[in-house]
This record gives C-alpha cells, structure tokens and sequence, in this order.
C-alpha cells in the first residue's frame, strides 16, 4: 500500500485517485475549492462519469480515499503525489494557461516534508516536466529532500474513464530520474499493462502526438465523407472497408459533426502553438483544425438546403438531440452543439432539445427563454421542421422513426432529419416519410441509375440510350 495525493478532482483527478484507492493505496484527493470537497465528502460527485460513484463510496468507506483542500494534510507522507489541475487554453490564445500547474507545484513544495515523487499528469506543454522541478526545488521548504519529476500522461476517455484507468493500452512515464519512474511504474503493475519509459520531452510529446493523431483521423473521416456526398459513395461502408486493415484500424472513423471535448480541440491546437513557436508551420493539424470546424457547418448547411435555402431557418423550429460533445457524459465543452445552436438562433431559428444527461449544462449555456428543454426525443420534435442528431447517445439507435414523424410538422415533402451521426439506414428513414440526410451518405443521393444487363441479342443497347 502506497501514500498517493492527488492535487485536482476534475475528471482525471477524480478518476486517478478513486481508481489507485481501489487498487488498495491510500489516497488523499486535494481541490482548492472548498465547495467540491464538501460534496465530493458528502458522496456527490461534481461530474457524470458511470461506474465512478462506486468506486468513491467503496473506497470512501474502506478509509482508503479520503478529499481535503489542505496541503499539509494532504501532501504529508505522500510517496507520490500527482498533479492533475486544468490546463486550460489561455483566454484569447493557443497556449496552455500553467498558472494552475506552477501554483500547484509551488504548494506541494512548501508543504512536502518527505522525498516524494511528484507527477504530471495533467496535458502540459513539451518541457512542463522541467518547468515544475524548477519550481518545486525553488520552493521547497527543507531544500535538501529528494523530489524528483515523472510525466505521466492521461489516455482517459470521458464516459470511459474508469475502464481506461483500469485497462490501459500502455502506461507512458517519462522522467531524467529513470529510478523514479520506475517507481511509479510499480504503482500501475497490478494492471499488467504495458510500460513505456522515456525522458521527460517524449512522454510529454507522446500526449500530443495521440490526441493529435486520434483527431487528424476524424478529420480525415470527414473529408472524405464530404467526397463521398459529392461522388455518390457511401462513408460508413468506407470506412468500415478501410477499418478491416489492421494498419489503418476501425477506431475513431465515424464521419460526423466533428471532435469536440476537453481534449483534442485543446490539444491539437496547443500542439500546433508549440510547433508555430518552434519555427515550423504545422500544414496537417491546421487543417485538422479547420476541417473540424467547418465539419460542423455540414449540419445547418444540409438542413438549410432541405428547407429552401440560406435564409430558409428563420421561423423554423428546429429539434437537436444530444448537447453533449459525445455519449455518456455531461460535458458540453468545444460540444459541436453549441456552434449549432448558435447558428440557429443567429438565422433566427426555435430550437427545442434534449439531452439524456447534459441538459443542466447546456442551461447554463442557454438559458430556456434561448432554448426549449424537453423530457425526451418525441417531446423535442413535436411541431418541428427539421430534427439534427448531434450526439452518438446509444438510445437514439431505438428512435421510433415513426414516432417521431407523426409528432413533426414539416411541408408536404416532409419533415427533414439530419443525422449527424450517420447512426440510420438512408432508406428505412426516407421510407418513413423524412427527407434525410447523413454525413457523406452519397448513396442516398445517388440517381438511381439503372444497371441493366444487356441481353444477349442486343449487344450494343445501353441504358439511357433508347
Ligand atoms: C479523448 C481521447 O480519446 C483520450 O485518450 C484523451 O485522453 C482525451 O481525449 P475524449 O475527449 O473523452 O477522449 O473523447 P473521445 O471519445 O476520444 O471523442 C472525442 C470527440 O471525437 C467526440 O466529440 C466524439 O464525438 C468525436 N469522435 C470520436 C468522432 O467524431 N468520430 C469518431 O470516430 C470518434
């Protein structure tokens, strides 16, 4: 059983400490806002992320996970205490905004008592790792402990947090102090994942580089849905044909509105800063970027066009299922949500959603006089023109289409439902009456042109030319 502190309980914090407490180390999870120690003491948890709760309760009761806001206390016999504050793009910038990160790198200094080894686990820029031990060794108040510095990079995914704690592809510890990481690395062995162990600049770019690498993908994905509308071919099954090659693998190709979330819209364009700085333009993550941002545009521009032109939302009521930048979370950060909201009420459309769990957030992001907040799918349509499927909820797999379209107004060609998530079958949405759209569903487009097999005695016939 080893002493952890946590400094931060967002949802790496949070996730980090609960899931080495259940490993069976004793964990303290330090937040300098006093408000979310008291729920998280009071077992409420600040975040929607399932099967956290659980883990908290559990290791709550067993003494082994313990939240404070003092350093002291916490910090003291600590072997290692991981940092996991916000590194929040600085306002108006690219950059990452460290002022969380050296404050609490200053703290942690001031209060330690013991050697320890302090680790980055928050997304910093390339060099942060030095950057924190030159603070901690500036601020330390018996200067001749043993500190050293390990980065430790997060692969959490929201809504899968726990389980990719639990079950990591690899574990990345990067440190000039290789015996540290080494250390820390025996904190994660029980997971018999693999470990990766480098220098402090490589675990740090390794971060940047997957997120980077995850998001050019999508990006990728959506370009070439945007040339399968144009050619007529279908990106799903693209995609899905693409997926069976075990270089270029199945993951992160949904064509779609676009990545959101706290992380790669982050990332990405911090990577692109540092480079920028470094002196090299980056060609690919600027376009990364770019793609994701008009990717969203898609969305209005299909509806618009079903509708009757650029002008043709104002005085239409519009439904959007989902607020969440993705399933199974409350986040709406850099949520692809937002920009079309925004740009439905811009072109003077009512906008009427629902979400499964992110509706409270999305409130304090409109308030109900901007957006009206329904119970569920059909209360959301009804008396709509147009309905957008923004997030992958799992539920909306089970949309009774039919449901949904008695409850619409739409012309006499019908409602027009855009489904941001490719998660339907063209055919079976447009058989129920709907004008439909898809990301790079060129099939549906497609005119049907008629294959014919020539018969035999009439060799030279070619459809379209009778
Ligand atoms: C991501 C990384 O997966 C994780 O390793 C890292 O530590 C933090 O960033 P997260 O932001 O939680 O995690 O979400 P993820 O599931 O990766 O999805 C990110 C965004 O991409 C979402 O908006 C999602 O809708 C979108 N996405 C994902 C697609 O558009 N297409 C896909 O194929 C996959």
């Amino acid at each position: 059983m080893k002493n952890i502190c946590v400094v931060g309980t967002g949802y790496v914090g949070l996730v980090t400490g609960a899931c080495f407490a259940n490993l069976g180390n004793r964990v303290a999870c330090l937040d300098i806002d006093d408000a979310k120690i008291k729920r998280l003491r009071a077992g409420e948890l600040p975040i929607y992320e399932p099967g956290l709760d659980t883990l908290v309760e559990r290791n709550t009761r067993a003494g082994r996970l313990r939240f404070t806001t003092d350093y002291a206390e916490a910090v003291a016999g600590a072997d290692f205490i991981f940092i996991a504050v916000n590194t929040p793009t600085i306002a108006g910038g690219a950059g990452a905004d460290m002022s969380y990160v050296e404050a609490a790198a200053r703290s942690i200094a001031t209060h330690l008592r013991n050697d320890a080894v302090i680790i980055n686990k928050s997304t910093m820029p390339v060099g942060s790792g030095d950057l924190v031990s030159t603070i901690v060794h500036e601020h330390l108040t018996i200067p001749t402990l043993n500190v050293a510095v390990v980065s430790n990079p997060e692969f959490l995914s929201e809504g899968f947090a726990v389980r990719d704690f639990q079950h990591p592809d690899r574990v990345v510890l990067g440190s000039v102090d290789r015996a540290a990481a080494q250390r820390v690395a025996e904190l994660y062995l029980p997971l018999r994942a693999p470990i990766v162990i480098t220098d402090l600049y490589t675990a740090e770019m390794i971060k940047y580089a997957s997120n980077a690498f995850l998001a050019t993908k999508i990006s990728f994905i959506n370009e070439i849905a945007r040339i399968c509308d144009l050619l007529g071919a279908d990106v799903k099954e693209v995609a899905a044909g693409m997926g069976y090659d075990q270089r270029i693998g199945n993951k992160m190709l949904n064509a779609g509105l676009g990545y959101g979330g706290s992380c790669f819209p982050k990332d990405v364009k911090a990577l692109a800063h540092m480079a920028d700085e470094a002196g090299l333009h980056p060609q690919l993550l600027d376009a990364v970027m770019k793609i994701n941002q008009d990717q969203r545009r898609v969305a209005i521009e299909k509806l618009a066009m079903e509708l009757g032109g650029p002008d043709s939302l104002r005085d239409k009521t519009i439904a959007v299922l989902g607020l969440a930048f993705k399933d199974n979370t409350d986040d709406m950060r850099e949520a692809p949500a937002i920009d079309i909201i925004n740009w439905l009420i811009e072109a003077g459309a009512e906008v009427r959603a629902y979400d499964p769990v992110a509706v409270e957030t999305a409130q304090k992001l409109y308030p109900d006089w901007q957006v009206t907040y329904c119970e569920n799918e059909y209360d959301t349509a009804r008396g709509c023109d147009g309905v957008i499927l923004v997030t992958e909820w799992k539920q909306f797999h089970d949309l009774d289409l039919e449901r949904l379209h008695d409850v619409m107004r739409g012309d006499e060609k019908g409602p027009v439902f855009i489904d941001g998530r490719n998660f339907f079958d063209p055919a079976q949405v447009e058989q129920m009456g709907f004008r439909y759209h898809g990301i790079g569903r060129g099939k549906a487009r497609r005119k049907s042109v008629q294959h014919r097999t020539a018969p035999a005695e009439q060799p030279s016939t070619v459809p379209g030319e009778r």
